[in-house]
């Protein structure tokens, strides 16, 4: 029997891998514009990393991180996400003294024990960035251009940011409270999860999709209107800076995000093309997670997109792969050598050039020759081993050209000799 790949694990296939450079590619030059330097993590860490970072009570933490036991009885885990990974990157290697103003980013795979569905997957991409060391406004604002920046360099449709505030150590718990006390209020309406939520980590309550949850807390107090004054004039200067460069913003007053970390400045990226996970990106500001980790109390802001949901987000139309510019077709074993030596030393000049088997006829050649779009097929048969001189099938004008090369000259007048055919 086969075996299967597992649950929510996928292939990425040719022309699929093709679209998902291209979409890595485009965030790339917007990082570097912005001055960001790609930073390479380990995929697993120290499964203590994230409960006290992401949150030891946060969905991630508890149920979706696959977390298990070395051989030498650490506790390690897949990296459910790339912000604390890329912190403690930071202070390992210094920059924290050094340079604590820094403007990092990353790519690649994470991990979450998910209900796999569209969109949603247990390992997926996300490209993501983080900006240390800045707590003022500007460093938010600059932050929200270059999502912003990101999704029209990657044709993202439809792209909407949403904000909020969660306050700060100063201004959240005090409201922590009174929500709580409105959760309790409303206790009966709520569903088992929010329940839960509610003694844990109450702000979630706000974000619970279920529809009875929803009405219960349609009047329940936001962070927005209980803000201490730092985090209302930092807000409020972030809105008119990213207005100010032209970037539209939307204010959630009920979006909370799923990781414990974050503080101040939160935003959401939601596009087209998605399923009930329309959420292509999410960041926020972090101000105590590098003290958190162990280090001095540095600010931090930053953002991460999945990549999966920028593809469906961008259309999923596959990518055609290069074209061939020519197969070659050894008629019969005595042609390998030669075409294989031949094809090795076109390719080295970075053309795409297909070699059939010399064990095909000819006609099931030149079939795959077009099936594969090439423009021209070398044909090495007994007459051209001879002469030493190829014939060259030109597909497109249905004509031959015989003796167009030696089969001896150097592959860069070869292939120009091919670029001369009209
Ligand atoms: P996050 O909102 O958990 O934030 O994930 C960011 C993005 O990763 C999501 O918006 C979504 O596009 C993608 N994503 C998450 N889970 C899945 C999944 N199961 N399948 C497919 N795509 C998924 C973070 O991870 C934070 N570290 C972002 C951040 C960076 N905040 C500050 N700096």
């Amino acid at each position: 029997m086969a075996i299967a790949s597992i649950k929510g694990f996928r292939d990425v296939l040719p022309a699929e891998a093709a679209r998902r450079r291209a979409i890595v590619d485009a965030a790339r030059g917007v990082l570097e514009a912005y001055g960001y330097g790609e930073v390479e993590l380990p995929l697993l860490e120290k499964v203590e990393l994230f409960s006290r970072s992401v949150g030891a009570t946060s969905d991630i933490v508890e149920k979706e991180m696959y977390a298990f036991e070395d051989r030498d009885g650490a506790t390690i885990a897949l990296r459910p996400e790339g912000t604390a990974s890329l912190v403690r990157a930071y202070l390992d290697a210094g920059l924290a003294r050094a340079q604590p103003v820094a403007r990092l980013w990353y790519g690649g795979p994470m991990f979450r024990r998910e209900r796999p569905q569209k969109g949603r997957y247990r390992q997926f991409s996300q490209i993501g960035a983080e900006f240390l060391g800045r707590e003022d406004a500007a460093a938010d604002a600059e932050t929200l251009c270059l999502v912003a920046d990101i999704c029209a360099a990657v044709g993202v449709r439809g792209m909407r940011i949403q904000v909020n505030s969660l306050g700060d150590a100063a201004c959240r718990p005090a409201y922590r409270e009174k929500l709580t006390a409105y959760g309790r209020s409303v206790d009966l309406l709520l569903c088992d999860d929010c329940r839960v939520r509610l003694e844990r980590n109450p702000l979630r309550l706000l974000d619970c999709k279920n529809e009875g949850c929803r009405a219960a807390m349609e009047a329940a107090p936001l962070m927005i209107d209980h803000l201490c004054d730092g985090c209302r004039d930092h807000h409020a200067e972030v809105l008119s800076l990213v207005l100010s460069a032209g970037v539209l913003l939307e204010a959630n007053p009920r979006m909370v995000r799923g990781l414990d970390y974050y503080c101040r400045t939160a935003f959401e990226i939601t596009a087209e093309g998605q399923g009930a996970q329309d959420a292509i990106g999410g960041g926020g500001r972090y101000d105590g997670l590098v003290a958190a980790l162990g280090g001095p109390d540095l600010p931090g802001i930053g953002f991460a997109f999945g990549v999966e949901r920028m593809q469906l987000a961008s259309g999923s139309e596959a990518d055609a792969d290069a074209v061939p510019l020519a197969m070659i077709a050894p008629i019969g074993d005595v042609a390998a050598p030669a075409a294989l030596a031949l094809a090795r030393r076109l390719r080295q000049t970075g053309c795409r050039i297909d070699l059939e088997s010399p064990r095909r006829r000819l006609k099931a050649q030149m079939k795959q020759a077009d099936k594969v779009g090439a423009r021209f097929v070398v044909i090495l048969g007994d007459a051209e081993l001879e002469s030493g001189r190829a014939t060259v099938r030109d597909l497109k004008a249905q004509k031959d050209h015989p003796s167009l090369f030696a089969l001896d000259d150097e592959a860069e007048s070869i292939i120009a000799a091919l670029g001369c055919v009209e």
